[in-house]
């Protein structure tokens, strides 16, 4: 090819569909004026921070509510705009944020705090490892100290800390000079909505907060954050139902933004895979379908391939029979057929009962202990969460399940 100046007609040089697909990535962090429909909770939070402008100290906040509904967004938002309005007044307010789900420990959470919020200027070191976790408190105390007068402290996904000592411990030495002069604002983020519920007496008694709640989206809110990415495609290619669409669809569940953007995205790359000149309802369709098989498949990675049999058995089981609910036993009997098919080990049925417990654990099923009637024992129940056909072919799709066919489950 080289020299002849003729390309390759099975690549292609221009993205018929996306101009800027990046600004549907999960990744992605959408400028301000592309956030909609959150101005009550932008100045709730700013109104917590507010303190910081007058050099008093900020109070606490802990945000709840469904995953998707703009909490992480909106937290960094106001905490970035509060460290441009403090600056303009003179005053240093630097803020962290800690993804709690990867940083679950005590010890964790701190020495990351301390490394993050770390220069050169302090002369501090903070090493990785051999340091105890109150020296790690101690040698973030004077880190803060000669670094900022302000810090704000998002902690993200908190419900995910094994331990709420870090409230307690961060919201003290915030309000103790004697430990630093630095402020200490502390934004706890959680899915969860009864967290303050599980937090410790000893931290319920120490640490003060305001909470705030945020509500899942309807439909329309859910299209306004879509129309201010509508740039993502090149223009023209969105028929005038994919959005609304895609944000019917995900209002449906439970109001999930990232849902929403999800779906809207995997509806393009469905139209361009099919080098369709359009995004069109059938695409957005798809497009969920995808996106749920992508979720699930990213929740079920780590699971081997017994606990993905035993799955499989109770999806088939959801598929075939009216009921929801399937008792252990005739998971079991389903699973048997599977693994025979499929040239695995047969595992016991205690065994595939502690399979069953590790996926209520994944919340991929929900297990219920029942009673058969007086005096006649317990025994489990088990229902699928997510939709039966999505799990089971994310699951034959594995190679494993190659030999696993359609007229295999007729014999079911
Ligand atoms: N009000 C909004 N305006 C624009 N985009 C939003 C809005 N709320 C959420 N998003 C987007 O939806 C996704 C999920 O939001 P996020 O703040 O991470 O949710 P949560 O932390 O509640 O799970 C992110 O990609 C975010 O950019
Ligand atoms: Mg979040």
């Amino acid at each position: 090819m080289s020299g002849s100046g003729e390309r390759d007609p099975i690549f292609s040089y221009e993205d018929a569909i996306f101009s800027n697909e990046e600004l549907l990535d999960v990744q992605h962090i959408p400028s301000p004026d592309r956030i909609v429909g959150r101005d009550e909770h932008i100045s709730k939070v700013a109104n917590v921070l507010n303190p910081v402008l007058f050099g008093s100290p900020p109070t606490n906040l802990v945000i709840y509510g469904k995953t998707g509904t703009g909490k992480s967004l909106i937290a960094r938002h106001v905490v970035d705009r509060l460290t441009d309005e403090a600056a303009t007044e003179g005053i240093t307010v630097r803020s962290a944020r800690i993804d709690c789900g990867r940083r679950s420990t005590e010890t964790e959470a701190v020495k990351t705090l301390a490394r993050y919020f770390n220069t050169e200027n302090t002369g501090v070191s903070v090493p990785k490892t051999g340091v105890s976790t109150g020296d790690y408190y101690d040698r973030l105390w004077s880190i803060l100290e000669s670094e900022c007068d302000i810090a704000i402290v998002v902690l993200d996904e908190i419900d995910k800390l094994r331990s709420d000592e870090i409230l307690r411990n961060l919201s003290r030495a915030g309000e103790d000079e004697n430990v630093t002069d630095t402020y200490i604002g502390i934004i706890g983020v959680s899915n969860k909505i009864d967290y303050p519920d599980t937090l410790s007496e000893r931290v319920k008694s120490s640490f003060r907060y305001d909470d705030l709640v945020f509500t899942p989206y309807d439909a329309t809110e859910l299209e306004n954050i879509l129309q201010k990415r509508e740039d993502a495609y090149v223009e023209g290619v969105l028929t005038d139902d994919v959005i609304p669409l895609c944000a019917a669809l995900s209002a449906q569940e439970h109001g999930d933004a990232r849902k929403a953007i999800d779906i809207f995205r995997h509806a393009g790359r469905i139209a361009r895979d099919e080098r369709s000149k359009e995004v069109s309802e059938k695409h957005v369709r798809a497009g969920k379908k995808r996106a749920e098989m992508n979720r699930f498949e990213e929740l079920i990675r780590g699971t081997p391939t017994q606990g993905k049999a035993t799955l499989l058995a109770i999806s088939l089981m959801t598929q075939r029979t009216d009921d929801d609910t399937h008792s252990t036993r005739s998971v079991y009997q389903a699973y048997e057929r599977i693994a025979n098919e499929i040239g695995l080990d047969c595992l016991s049925e205690r065994r595939v009962g502690e399979l069953l417990d590790e996926l209520d654990f994944l919340n991929v099923i929900r297990t219920r202990r029942t009673s058969r009637g007086r005096g006649a024992g317990m025994y489990n129940e088990h229902r699928l969460l997510e939709d039966a056909e999505v799990v089971k072919q994310v699951i034959v799709s594995d190679s494993r399940f190659s030999d696993w066919s359609d007229s295999a489950e007729e014999t079911l």
